[in-house]
């Protein structure tokens, strides 16, 4: 019988790749949403190129009530959950508003799991890594104290996962993925990120600067100790992170796992400087970025990458995208929603 799984904020950036690979996998989707950080852009999108018309479900995951009930009404095996805010600058100067939601909403997950039983994947992140003393990072390296409350939502997320896991070993069983920098859009260029007012991540940033809608990109900071004196990241294809999921949920789902609650890093192992991915984009779609040089932006760690072999080895996953194709699928998809020929 076909697995059905559950993405909550399944209209979102990463939720909608998430499940145009899922279904292509052969997995029953269930998307629920609020729809408090997006359109129906996606939701349409993933209709297209997916050619079905998935149940979706306006829910707040923040409602223990609502969760119940779906948990009740549909038989789910896994949960993938992405319903959270995620501006780091905001949580900041809102903190209240990010632990009320993104705390309360994951633990409402976990409660209808733990009642009805179900696998739990976690969207986590490489900010619980901090500013790392060694490079590559692996799932062994130290967490840092988080710099930011959204930070700090995700090292929390994942702990009430492993608790979980470790007090109901008979109900529930959870991965959390940690994310480098997730980039790039569908190959279709029908689903991508959409961000709500000035983008606060490089890459919305430069396809915006690119169709004209800001005047020109800063780079924060030219004096790191790094070659080229911008900080570098671990870039990795949106659709390649999707895939990661299907791999996880496969594993779960197939009763793989070597343990009740597992992390992996999903990115490419391979380190990009701002310039350097400015200058990629820049190549690739035949442009001319404006940019300039600005002061350090606060709370950026100089550099940091995945060591993404243990996921090579347990999922079976590695990034396959080349940064020249995710960095067209951005432009592509830009050009898309602004209606750029
Ligand atoms: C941030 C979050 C991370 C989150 C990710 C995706 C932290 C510390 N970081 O990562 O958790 O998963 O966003 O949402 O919590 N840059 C510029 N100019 C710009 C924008 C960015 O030069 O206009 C530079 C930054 O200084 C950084 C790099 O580009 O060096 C990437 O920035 P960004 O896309 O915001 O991602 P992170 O800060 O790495």
């Amino acid at each position: 019988m076909k697995k059905t799984v559950l993405v909550s904020g399944g209209a979102g950036y990463i939720g909608s790749h998430v499940t145009v690979e899922l279904v292509e996998a052969g997995y029953d989707v269930v998307i629920a949403d609020n729809m408090s950080n997006c359109d129906d852009t996606c939701l349409r999108g993933v209709r297209e190129i997916t050619g079905r018309d998935l149940p979706f479900y306006r829910m707040d995951f923040c409602d223990a009530k609502a969760v119940e009930q779906l948990f009740s009404d549909v038989r789910i095996d896994a949960v993938i959950h992405f319903a959270a805010y995620k501006a780091v600058g905001e949580s900041v100067a809102e903190p209240v508003k990010y632990y009320l939601n993104n705390l309360t909403s994951f633990l409402n997950v976990l409660d209808a799991a733990r009642v009805h039983g179900c696998n739990v994947l976690f969207s986590s992140s490489a900010t619980v890594y901090g500013e790392p003393d060694k490079l590559p990072v692996t799932e062994e390296s130290p967490r840092q104290s988080a710099t930011s409350p959204y930070g700090n939502t995700k090292q929390m997320c994942e702990d009430f996962l492993r608790d979980s896991v470790k007090a109901y070993p008979e109900k529930i069983r959870g991965i959390a993925l940690r994310y480098f920098n997730p980039i790039g859009a569908h190959p279709s260029a029908l689903i991508g990120e959409l961000p709500r007012g000035v983008p606060n991540n490089l890459v919305p940033f430069i396809t915006q600067t690119a169709s004209g809608i800001r005047e020109c990109l800063s780079i924060f900071g030219n004096d790191y100790p790094t070659p080229d004196g911008t900080c570098q990241r671990d870039y990795i294809d949106i659709v390649d992170l999707a895939k990661a999921h299907v791999c996880a949920v496969r594993r779960m789902l197939d009763g793989k796992m070597e343990s009740g609650y597992e992390i992996f890093n999903i990115g490419t192992g391979r380190p990009v400087s701002v310039l350097e991915l400015v200058n990629t984009f820049e190549r690739v779609n035949g442009l001319k970025l404006n940019y300039r040089f600005a002061p350090r932006r606060a709370g950026d760690v100089t550099a940091i990458w995945a060591d993404p072999s243990l996921a090579e080895r347990k999922l079976g996953w590695k990034a396959g995208r080349s940064l020249d194709e995710t960095l067209k699928s951005a432009w592509e998809w830009e050009k898309h929603i602004r209606g750029i020929k």
